[in-house]
């Protein structure tokens, strides 16, 4: 099939590949010049484990373009990818998606399908139905199908997903897309059909679900560390329940990323304007605005309250392992307050780049004029780290916020170890 995808971010760039793998033909567009005409070089604008492997294999099934252009006729599919910020009142922007539906209407020669990854607010797409309707006399026929990849494992979720959430109310859009997904050989069971806003709520409810759970879990920790309870423990006994399930319960210094602060800040938004009070939600919303809090104060604890010209060494900056992304990261929103305190920060991360912040490309020699140790991301790299290192730190203290060296008996190297969750 010949597919056009709009917005070249991480889940139209992921998309595309896995697409062109599953042997359509892509045409990859998106506004940011500078972006494509690095792809069409080669250079991939993030870092995200086999993209870059993925695109040489099928670079003769990729186009890149700034712009849908008359000669690229013949479009079987229509995919939207693009950004749906929330603006500063709280709604979900989705000018970007008018924009790029307008140049669809403009270009089309044929009927075909519109499918929809954005996330948008519950009843969007049947608007755009009706919007698209008005604009044309062609059969443009939108489906929901909302994406569930993960930034740092995008390629290995497109293409073993649990389920696909497939929103519609045209039979046509449905079978193309079916059609589309078909080389993936899927269950019966991954595909879930539903109406188109059903479909927008399954992603909305997903995600606004799993930080739920890990705010959950970040308040159980503190209270483990009242009570003298230890997390981990208490996480075993948790996740032995499949109620509970085993998943997204790993407590530390709150989520970040692009897509859990942004769409629970947007249902409790979309909630309000029906007059519901999403109070789980806004609960999570703010136990994750004060978890980095509470770690911070665990430093300022230690210190006595004063950290201004103390030297620390923090390990990771991206939201999460394996990407590069810094969106609403939990190490920045760290890196910020230690600095207004009169804190010096030195930083390592395998592959996110900030330029705020004094960053060496040698673990190893962040510890050279350290005072103590900040842990905000759980590469595997670090887990491996010679703990020897550690002895350099010049107040033998270690705060990990993601508990990634909970079992390894740091006090034998004399050094006083603070994590989340469990009592040292
Ligand atoms: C998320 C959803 O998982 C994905 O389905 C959706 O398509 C986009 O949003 P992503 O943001 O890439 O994916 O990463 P995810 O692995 O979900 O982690 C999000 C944040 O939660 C990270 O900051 C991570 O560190 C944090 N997290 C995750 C925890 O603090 N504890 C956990 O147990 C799991």
């Amino acid at each position: 099939m010949n597919i056009c995808v709009f917005g070249i971010g991480y889940v139209g760039l992921s998309a595309s590949i896995c697409l062109a793998k599953l042997g359509h033909n892509i045409i990859c567009i998106d506004k940011d010049f500078k972006k494509i005409n690095n792809l069409k070089n080669g250079v991939i604008p993030i870092f995200e484990p086999k993209i870059k492997e993925l695109i040489k294999e099928n670079k003769d099934k990729l186009t890149f373009e700034t712009s849908l252009d008359k000669n690229l006729q013949n479009i079987d599919i229509y995919i939207i990818a693009v950004g749906t910020p929330t603006k500063d009142n709280g709604e979900v922007d989705v000018k970007s998606i008018y924009e790029v539906i307008d140049t669809i209407i403009n270009n089309a020669t044929k009927n075909s399908i519109i499918i929809n990854k954005s996330t948008v607010p519950i009843g969007f797409n049947n608007k755009l139905q009706d919007y698209i309707n008005t604009k044309t006399s062609l059969k443009l026929d939108v489906i929901s199908n909302p994406e569930f990849l993960r930034q740092g494992s995008a390629i290995d979720d497109f293409l073993n997903p649990e389920r696909i959430i497939l929103g519609y109310n045209s039979d046509f859009a449905l079978k193309k897309v079916l059609e589309m997904y078909k080389p993936m050989q899927l269950k019966e069971e991954q595909i879930i059909t539903t109406d188109l806003n059903s479909s927008e709520m399954i992603k909305y409810a997903s995600n606004s679900f799993l930080a739920l759970k890990i705010s959950f879990i970040n308040e159980i920790s503190k209270l483990c560390e009242k009570t003298n309870a230890n997390i981990e423990q208490v996480k075993k006994g948790l996740m032995s329940d499949s109620r509970i399930g085993k998943k997204f319960l790993n407590c530390g210094i709150g989520y970040g990323g692009s897509c859990f602060p942004k769409d629970t800040k947007a249902l409790v938004n979309i909630a309000k304007n029906h007059n519901i009070e999403l109070k789980t939600i806004k609960s999570a919303i703010e136990a994750n605005e004060a978890q980095i809090d509470y770690f911070l104060q665990k430093i300022l604890s230690f210190y006595k309250e004063n950290i201004s010209n103390k030297t620390f060494a923090l390990l990771g900056l991206a939201f999460k392992p394996n990407t590069n992304d810094l969106r609403e990261a939990p190490s920045i929103k760290l890196i910020n307050k230690l600095a207004t305190l009169g804190a010096n920060i030195i930083a390592y991360d395998p592959k996110a780049r900030y330029d705020k912040v004094k960053q060496l490309n040698n673990i190893a020699q962040i510890f050279d004029n350290a005072d103590c140790l900040i842990i905000a991301t759980e590469w595997d790299e670090f887990k491996d780290i010679d703990i020897k290192l550690f002895k350099k730190l010049k107040d033998k203290v270690i705060f990990d916020g993601r508990n990634i060296f909970k079992n390894r008996n740091l006090e034998e190297y004399g050094l006083k170890y603070f994590c989340v969750g469990k009592n040292e």
